[in-house]
């Protein structure tokens, strides 16, 4: 893991960048660098942002930000994750934004992950999946992704949106679409961290050389 790769992946996704359009804000240490860059381009841009952290990191640098709950279509979103596969599929939420992180997703006609090489692997499941859940449903929630195959640890504080994470450690995920609907069914879910179809490209920066992978070209 390398800042300087962060910051080259996030500089590079610049070059997607138009005035005129309302950009979405993913979290994290890698996005931090992509609000910055933004900041310094002095783009005509508006944004909305998946967390109050990148919300105010935006607004310090002098960005516009929208309100989220006005708001139907997005442009393009720039977000982290914390690990992506060959066919553009990923884990998010380590920083516990992930349900915003999705909402925004689904609403933006392009969405572009930024991250650092540590981030590549052949199979997701090496990180654990954050799943966010209803305070209300937090042992039968914690329960079901046991019966699901999961090591689950619950993290501390709420999120922003006053739930709680599950982290659920699978092991590598054989069908991550299977996985994804199980989870999203049981009761008391808001969210989960597998990002399936949403993400469109990659700018993945290792030792100093970025690449972009584009969904339909992606290989593996
Ligand atoms: C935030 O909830 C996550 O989805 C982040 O996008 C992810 O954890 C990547 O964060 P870093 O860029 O800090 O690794």
């Amino acid at each position: 893991m390398s800042d300087d790769d962060k910051r080259l992946a996030a500089e590079a996704a610049m070059a997607e960048v138009c005035d005129g359009m309302l950009v979405g804000l993913g979290t994290g240490s890698t996005v931090a660098f992509a609000i910055a860059a933004l900041i310094r381009a002095r783009r005509r841009i508006e944004t909305v942002a998946t967390s109050e952290d990148s919300a105010a990191k935006a607004r310090r640098g002098g960005l516009t930000v929208r309100d989220f709950a006005n708001v139907s279509r997005v442009d393009l979103t720039i977000d982290g994750a914390d690990e992506i596969d060959p066919h553009l599929r990923a884990i998010k939420g380590a920083g516990g934004a992930l349900l915003r992180e999705k909402i925004v997703a689904a609403a933006s006609d392009r969405m572009i992950v930024i991250a650092d090489g540590s981030k590549r692997v052949a199979a997701l499941g090496v990180a654990k999946l954050p799943v966010e859940v209803l305070p209300f449903a937090r042992t039968f929630a914690s329960m079901r992704l046991a019966a699901l195959g999961a090591t689950v640890e619950r993290r501390g504080g709420p999120t922003d949106n006053g739930n709680i994470i599950l982290d659920a450690h699978f092991g590598a995920i054989a069908d991550p679409a299977a996985l994804a609907l199980a989870i999203a069914e049981v009761p008391g879910v808001l969210g989960h961290g597998l990002f399936l179809d949403e993400v469109d490209a990659a700018y993945i920066a290792e030792k100093g050389v970025v690449t972009r992978l584009e969904r339909g070209r992606a290989s593996g």
